[in-house]
């Protein structure tokens, strides 16, 4: 049985806690796009983690963790959250990293900042947009190339020539070498030499034995390359069409495709986000959510539950059930809105427009529904919440089309309900 967690809205739904707990009943788990630009808050036997790169499944000892080829990866991130991750649990986790994946080199931090490629469109700094752009003009450098020493010395050349006659002014470019930056990413790879190879294979073999595998999905759909607010968006894939691709199996075997939405939706950076609440009410769920980044500290911006996104997101990755986050946020509100449909032009419209402007043109239309007044924090059971928040979560599922199986009412793995469907 397989299954993958996605993001819905524009990452941060809180995909790090849901991971986690359903990491424990899994034999493998992938994470499959992105890279250190994620940050999943994950508490783990009382202690609290902000990882980025690491799959949830290193914190359970006979899981393997996969870094798919999707994605792109910092050594030396990954080599400090490992650290991290075996000091906690006194074992070095059992992971796998496809060949396939593309390394983020210190030169692609560095363009980030000369091109200012993100100043406009937002971005975490942790050279994604850099990397995938290599990988797209195939001067990028892959995990499985730390294989072969001679070969990545070569590809790396080639790269810092072209960089150098880029950048003639920028030293820091100027002063790279590829001798030292492959000594450099050989030391940070040591541990995890022996853990780069093929896992297309190892995966569809997990696949066709009936291994429980859990997709780990980064960011949100809204964050997508192709499908999401262009050019607001990551440089990767985030959506469950992506996961195919970065896993390589056409037609994965996941029967159950998890879309993760928090109760209200938050956006860090720029871009288009209708239902947002610049005013005292945004403030107050920043405050009540603990709505800064993990991987960059950015305050979120805030606003109701966009339901046309929401549709949008749950058609466009094929989601079977959602899992709502943070419910116990709105515990205090009197009123709760959720958009329901879009002004456009003098036009209601229930399509998500496509072009970023188009969108930001758009004026929500609300529907507004009574708040409970009263904490579900200690909520375990679907029967334990409120009147009105059933209510709330009921209206979800008729927007969004589909049923909500997974609440999440706190931080803590247990303040989750689980409905059986
Ligand atoms: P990049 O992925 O660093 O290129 O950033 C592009 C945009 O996506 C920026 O607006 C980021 O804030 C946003 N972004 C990237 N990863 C995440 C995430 O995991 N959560 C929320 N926003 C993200």
């Amino acid at each position: 049985m397989a299954t993958a967690v996605l993001g819905l809205q524009w990452g941060d739904e809180g995909k790090g806690k849901l991971t986690h707990l359903l990491a424990r009943e899994a034999d493998m788990v992938v994470r499959f796009n992105g890279g250190p630009n994620a940050g999943h808050t994950v508490i783990d036997r009382g202690v609290k983690f902000g990882t980025h790169l690491v799959p949830a499944g290193v914190f359970y000892e006979g899981t393997t963790s996969v870094l798919a080829s999707g994605m792109v990866i910092d050594l030396a991130i990954l080599r400090e959250e490992m650290e991290q991750v075996s000091a906690h649990l006194g074992s070095t986790p059992r992971i796998l990293i496809a060949q396939n994946a593309h390394l983020i080199l210190p030169y692609h931090r560095m363009l980030e900042e000369l091109e200012g490629s993100g100043s406009h469109f937002g971005t975490t700094r942790r050279g994604i947009a850099p990397t995938y752009s290599d990988k797209a003009k195939k001067i990028g450098i892959r995990a499985g190339d730390l294989l072969r020493p001679g070969d990545l010395e070569r590809r790396l050349e080639h790269r810092l020539t072209l960089l150098r006659r880029d950048w003639p002014e920028a030293e820091e470019i100027q002063a790279l070498t590829a001798k030292e930056l492959v000594r450099d990413q050989l030391e940070l790879a040591e541990p995890f030499l022996s853990w780069i190879g093929d896992a297309t294979t190892r995966i569809a073999r997990a696949l066709a034995e009936g291994d429980t595998v859990l997709f780990e999905g980064a960011q949100g759909t809204l964050l997508d390359v192709d499908h999401g607010t262009f050019p607001y968006v990551t440089s990767s894939s985030t959506t469950f069409a992506g996961l195919g691709n970065s896993i390589g199996i056409a037609v994965p075997d996941v029967a159950h495709r998890l879309g993760i939405a928090k109760a209200y939706q938050t956006r860090v950076g720029a871009g288009p986000f209708p239902t947002e609440l610049t005013g005292i009410e945004g403030d107050a769920l920043r405050e009540k959510g603990g709505e800064y980044g993990v991987t960059t500290g950015r305050p979120r911006r805030c606003g109701w539950l966009d339901g046309v996104a929401l549709h949008y997101a749950v058609r466009l990755n094929g989601v079977t059930s959602l899992a709502l986050t943070k419910l116990d946020v709105l515990d205090e509100l009197d009123e709760i809105s959720v958009a329901v449909s879009y002004r456009s032009n003098g036009e209601t419209i229930g399509r998500f427009p496509l072009a970023a402007e188009e969108l930001a043109a758009c004026e929500p239309v609300y529907e507004a529904l009574p708040g409970w007044g009263v904490s579900t924090a200690g909520a375990r059971a679907f029967e334990d919440l409120p009147a009105a928040a059933v209510t709330y979560i009921e209206r979800i599922e008729s927007v969004a089309g589909v049923p909500v199986e997974m609440i999440s009412v706190g931080p803590e793995p247990e303040a989750t309900i689980r409905r059986e469907l």
